[in-house]
């Protein structure tokens, strides 16, 4: 392994924070490993003792910071016993969850390269100077990864965990290039994560997708490595973790297209409604209702679905407004969009009689939904008025 330029620079450096001014401040650990834990007591040793051997072996100038979910697993006790300062303990007792665990280390670390892995030993400490050697060569982020050449996963993966992945990994596409986004075993600079620091919200597992998203990461290296099978205890990849990840996955796609989302999804929701459109009024008619009262009612029935999916979706930031008031907003702004759509495709059949009628009507249709929607954000579902965020902000809090 090459030398690790960044220790030499920073080896003298003194500790920011906690230092005792009676005492020589300890030198500046230059990697800091945030390890997220819940009830991983009996895999512990087997991590620590491999950091350990990284740290004599390859010299490495390095801090553990166990970021612990309160497990009273024994987790605290087995630390203490180690009387090892460069493995800290964070019992955290509140906001759990991986994802914050991993945030709370980032906030704590005080090496200038930050890695992260799991604590169940799928991760090889041993594959950690690899993943700073990328960092020193320039890249912004190092990503062990189970899906470049050289990297595997353990063989007793089933299906269903495989196609899970696989899916996960295609809907993470839009935000980045790489072949494992899912992977939580990765180093970054401490000044690339503090690029996004206060804007890190990340809900779920993928802390990684995360900061490569938010701390805007061009250059990723993937490191390859096997990804072993956990030895003891059990995963925590629930299923509600996964209805977690949709839910990350849509934060970030507001993060990243801002107001476009919010159009996106507003065309989804008007796509969906027309459907219900069609559907009410088929069977209203097949129930023989009179033609009339069928188009009346099933406007009324999809627009109804319409609102209740903006605002719960589209416009979910508003969701503390009044509901009538907005009910009744956004009944008028599908009048207004109706009549805009109206006016432009007469208008536009009177002043082109030689143009296909469809395309004046499709010309009113946009202009009527492109009104609509901007009445929709900023006059029907406004946030609340001393909120000064832009609406792409809120959403993504
Ligand atoms: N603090 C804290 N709080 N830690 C947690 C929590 C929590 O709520 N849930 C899980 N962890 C810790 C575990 O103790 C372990 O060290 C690590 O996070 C990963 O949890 P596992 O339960 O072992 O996850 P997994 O094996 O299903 O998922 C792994 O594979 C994914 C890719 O398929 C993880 O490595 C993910 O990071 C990775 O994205
Ligand atoms: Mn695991």
């Amino acid at each position: 392994m090459g030398e690790l330029e960044i220790k030499f620079e920073e080896r003298t450096a003194p500790r920011e924070k906690g230092s005792n001014s009676c005492l020589q401040a300890p030198p500046r650990p230059v990697v800091s490993v945030i390890v997220p834990t819940y009830k991983e007591v009996e895999n512990l040793p087997f991590l620590i003792g491999r950091l350990r051997d990284l740290r004599r072996d390859n010299g490495m100038d390095l801090e553990v910071l166990i970021m612990d979910d309160d497990s009273r697993d024994g987790t605290r006790e087995y630390i203490a016993s180690l009387g090892e300062d460069w493995v800290r303990l964070f019992t955290r007792t509140t906001d759990r969850g991986l994802s914050r665990a991993v945030c709370d280390g980032l906030k704590r670390a005080e090496g200038d390269v930050i890695v992260v892995m799991d604590a169940d030993l799928s991760h090889p400490p041993e594959a950690i100077p690899a993943l700073v050697q990328a960092l020193e060569a320039g890249h912004d982020f190092a990503l062990g990864s189970r899906y470049v050449a050289g990297g595997s996963t353990h063989e007793g993966w089933g299906v269903f965990r495989w196609l899970n992945s696989k899916i996960a990994t295609l809907l993470a596409k839009p935000f980045s290039n790489v072949k494992d986004p899912m992977s939580g075993f990765f180093a970054l600079l401490r000044s690339t994560y503090e690029r996004a620091a206060g804007g890190l919200n990340p809900v779920g597992y993928k802390i990684g997708l995360e900061l490569m998203v938010k701390c805007r990461c061009r250059r990723v290296k993937e490191i390859p490595f096997h990804f072993c099978e956990r030895q003891s205890g059990e995963s925590k990849l629930s299923l509600a973790e996964q209805a977690r990840y949709i839910k990350h996955i849509r934060r970030l796609f507001i993060h990243k297209y801002g107001t476009w989302s919010h159009l996106a999804q507003f065309l989804v929701v008007g796509g969906l409604g027309t459907v219900i459109n069609l559907a009410t009024l088929s069977l209203l008619l097949g129930l023989s209702v009179g033609v009339k009262e069928s188009i009346g009612l099933a406007i009324a029935i999809s627009m109804g679905f319409n609102f209740v999916l903006n605002r719960r979706f589209t416009f979910d930031y508003a969701r503390s407004g009044s509901i009538l008031k907005q009910l009744f907003g956004y009944v008028g702004a599908c009048s207004l969009g109706a009549l805009c759509n109206y006016i432009i495709s007469s208008e536009l059949m009177v002043a082109f009689p030689a143009l296909y009628p469809q395309l004046a009507v499709l010309a009113g249709i946009a202009a009527g939904v492109g009104l609509n929607f901007i009445v929709s954000l900023f006059a029907v579902f406004k946030p609340a008025v001393n909120d000064t965020t832009s609406p792409a902000e809120r959403s993504a809090i």
